[in-house]
């Protein structure tokens, strides 16, 4: 047998199974690639300012590193989606936005996030504040368990928003008023109001699970919030309620800065105007326009993931 024959057999035995004969190309399937993340598939340019600024954020819960290095800015007046498979740090990295994270004791959080320029993870920042301007909407409906009307009014009480007592009365509006205008138009900016106008003392637990979301985006709207942070907001809906909330998102980002997670990817596509994809090790790998993500990604993994190849 020539030389010539021997290696031509090797090479063709081999490319699957011989690591020292591997090409340059990376493998791409699950957990084997050699991909590394390129600076310039993050660096997403858009036109205006951004709300929300990260830098160099890193999370660590104990000894797991569950965020890495991941900077990315969030434009206002728009939705971004967040996207990638099962904990690759979505959630975490959403929690890091209005400080959920601190209340996780063994959470470590280094790096940077500004909210209209002006850092959040510094000392004295008010816990409360920041929280009433970066809302925040959970996976399942978690409305109160009281009056439809008091989900809605609770908020703004409790940061006083709603004028009580001879204050108010001695100016000729009663706070029982205010509180309905503001019930109303919450209700209405959530696309609830219809649906509920005749039964706003009735229990909030008495409503469909759509209907009980709707009432928690209406309860978020209610303390007039910049930031409204949605973490699979309609995962446990059916497709008609899910697509009211989805209209629903888009009619907010006319006025707030809505950044959303989602499993659903033809979702992401449908309602966000830049999506960010997240991968397995908690990286962000890359951050573009939805379109140009869904369509013509940089990424060999990113393209593998949408087109569901893997994760
Ligand atoms: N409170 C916590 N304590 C310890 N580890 C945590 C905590 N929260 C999340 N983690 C870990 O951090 C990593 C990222 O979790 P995270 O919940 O952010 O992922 P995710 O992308 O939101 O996933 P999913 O799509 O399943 O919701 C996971 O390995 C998870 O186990
Ligand atoms: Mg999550």
């Amino acid at each position: 047998m020539s030389e010539t024959t021997q290696t031509s057999t090797d090479n063709q035995q081999s490319t699957a199974s011989n690591p020292d004969t591997r090409t340059d190309e990376p493998e791409t399937t699950a957990g084997e690639t050699e991909e590394q993340v390129r600076e310039e598939w993050r660096e997403y340019e858009f036109a205006g300012d951004a709300k929300l600024s990260v830098e160099d954020l890193d999370v660590y819960y104990g000894n797991d590193h569950a965020l890495k290095g991941v900077s990315m800015d969030i434009p206002e007046n728009s939705v971004t989606a967040l996207i990638g498979p099962s904990g690759c740090g979505k959630s975490t990295f959403l929690r890091c936005l209005n400080r959920m994270n601190d209340r996780v004791k063994s959470a470590r959080i280094d790096g940077s996030v500004e909210l209209d320029g002006q850092e959040i993870y510094q000392e004295g920042v008010n816990l409360v504040e920041l929280r009433k301007r970066v809302g925040m909407v959970f996976q399942s409906p978690n409305p109160f368990p009281k009056s439809i009307a008091e989900n809605i009014s609770y908020g703004p009480r409790k940061h006083g928003d709603i004028e009580t007592g001879l204050l108010a009365r001695l100016l000729g509006r009663s706070n029982e008023d205010e509180r309905d205008e503001l019930v109303e138009r919450c209700l209405r900016d959530a696309a609830l109001w219809d649906e509920v106008s005749d039964r706003l003392d009735d229990n909030a637990l008495g409503l469909s699970g759509g209907q009980q979301q709707r009432l928690c985006i209406a309860r978020c709207l209610s303390v007039d919030p910049e930031v409204i942070l949605m973490d699979e907001p309609a995962s446990a809906l059916d497709p008609i309620a899910t697509a009211k909330i989805e209209d629903l998102i888009d009619d907010l980002s006319e006025h707030y800065t809505v950044v959303i997670v989602t499993h659903n990817m033809q979702q992401a596509a449908r309602i966000s105007d830049q999506t960010a994809v997240f991968l397995t090790g908690g990286e962000l790998v890359e951050y573009d326009d939805t379109e140009k993500i869904f369509e013509q990604p940089e990424s060999q993994r990113v393209e593998e993931y949408i087109s569901g190849k893997f994760g």
